[in-house]
């Protein structure tokens, strides 16, 4: 019985529409966020550097976010990710087929403006009326660090997706590695990091 939920979760949060996400055991952290967050300055274009190695991920190259705020008050943030995908037919690639997804973020905090209910695809469930998106440190100019984290039905099972974004291509600045140290010490597995080819973009 404890097996066929715990199946049953896995594949919900894997066809749930998250873009990208690691499945582990364990609680969501409680890792402090960004102070005094200002979407305003966050807006606009974020070139995705590292993500989290996920089945989505895989084969996809030149991802981007692009974040906007929805609504005068700063409570509603549209996403759109989007890359590119080599579409390959017996090993040879034949087409570059870009992939756009929508996503919507809600601000449901008093405290904070950094942590979001965001939702990719936008059917309404139960994940809706939680925070699980939170931009954990950004300068606003150079890079932000984006960290994702449901955990259903109180079962010890997480489902995570991080992001390091930086506004333009190149290395990120030393304080990313800073971040990752302070990730690692909530027990975040940042060996799931993985590059994301953002080379002869366009
Ligand atoms: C961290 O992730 C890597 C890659 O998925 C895995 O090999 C390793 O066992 C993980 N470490 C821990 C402590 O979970």
């Amino acid at each position: 019985m404890m097996l066929t939920t715990f199946l049953l979760l896995a594949l919900c949060l894997v066809t749930h529409g998250q873009q990208d996400l690691v499945l582990s055991q364990g609680s969501c952290p409680d890792i402090p966020v960004q102070l005094n967050f200002d979407l305003k300055r966050f807006e606009g274009y974020w070139k995705v550097y590292e993500a989290f190695g996920a089945p989505y991920m895989v084969g996809m190259s030149c991802v981007d976010f692009i974040f906007e705020q929805a609504s005068d008050d700063g409570r509603y943030v549209n996403i759109r990710l989007e890359g590119d995908r080599d579409v390959k037919v017996l090993g040879f690639k034949i087409w570059t087929a870009n992939e756009i997804y929508y996503g919507k973020g809600t601000v449901l905090d008093d405290v904070t403006d950094a942590g979001w209910s965001v939702l990719f695809g936008g059917k309404p469930d139960n994940y809706e009326d939680r925070t699980n998106y939170f931009i954990l440190a950004t300068d606003y100019v150079n890079y932000a660090i984006v960290y994702s984290c449901i955990q259903p039905a109180k079962l010890p099972i997480i489902s995570e997706s991080c992001f390091i974004l930086l506004r333009r291509n190149g290395s990120p600045p030393a304080e990313v590695s800073t971040h990752k140290f302070i990730l690692k010490s909530y027990g975040v597995n940042v060996t799931n990091l993985n590059k994301v080819n953002n080379y002869n973009c366009y």
